[in-house]
């Protein structure tokens, strides 16, 4: 790895460029609450780059454009470069973290209907939640631009149940983010039990990072199982 060049460093990953496109590496890392707790979990990187790639080729299959190029070995893949937007795109089907803290209601309600939120990606703000016309506003990105997020992360949702579902699995919520790349915008970062919520249809148990962030279990051994769960 060492003649390639590096390019970013972020908390579960790091970037290195390789000819016109990225290698991305999964750390063992983890970390919650905005970086103030962390750990290096031996393995935890090989799993989350196993269901990232299989999750990004899941939704290219499903005609949802990504930055994924091809798979490397068990801690890297290759993606397309793109510029990351500065948003955070959160989709939520039953209650559950910050939306149940934000508006004081119980965990695990299923939403009416999903729904997609915003945040803006700034550690130094702790991710503020970001009203669509703030983000117009702002010029973070335009309003088509905006709108073909929103659907993308919709049709991202349906995907992600559908798949699920087969296995007795709801997904609770998840994060995603895009960028562009020669003007076109693509699915980027990841798809992982550390950017999704997971549940136990029947007995409602995290199958994902609320176990480290909640303190409730061996994060890789949780990992572990929902990848054999989902047959990977
Ligand atoms: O904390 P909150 O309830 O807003 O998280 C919603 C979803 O977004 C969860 O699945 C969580 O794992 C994911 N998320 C993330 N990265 C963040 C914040 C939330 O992957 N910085």
């Amino acid at each position: 790895v060492n003649e390639l060049k590096f390019i970013y460093e972020g908390k579960a990953k790091k970037l290195f460029e390789y000819e016109n496109n990225v290698l991305i590496y999964y750390k063992d890392d983890v970390t919650a609450f905005n970086g103030e707790k962390k750990d290096n979990l031996i393995g935890k990187g090989k799993i989350n780059k196993k269901i990232s790639v299989f999750m990004f080729e899941l939704m290219e299959k499903n005609n949802v454009k990504t930055h994924f190029i091809k798979d490397i070995d068990e801690t890297t893949f290759l993606a397309k470069k793109v510029e990351i937007m500065p948003l955070e795109v959160i989709v939520r089907n039953y209650t559950a973290g910050s939306f149940c803290k934000r508006y004081g209601i119980e965990k695990g309600k299923k939403l009416k209907m999903p729904l997609v939120e915003f945040s803006l990606k700034n550690d130094d703000l702790g991710d503020p939640m970001i009203s669509d016309d703030a983000i117009i506003a702002l010029d973070i990105c335009s309003k088509k631009d905006l709108e073909h997020i929103k659907n993308e992360a919709l049709k991202i949702n349906n995907i992600l149940n559908n798949y699920f579902k087969q296995f007795d699995i709801l997904l609770v919520d998840f994060k995603v983010e895009f960028g562009k790349n020669n003007n076109e915008i693509l699915l980027a970062d990841e798809i992982s039990p550390d950017t999704c919520r997971f549940w136990d249809k029947n007995t409602m148990e995290s199958l994902d990072k609320d176990v480290y962030r909640e303190g409730k279990g061996d994060l890789v051994d949780t990992y572990t199982a929902l990848i054999r769960r989902i047959n990977l």
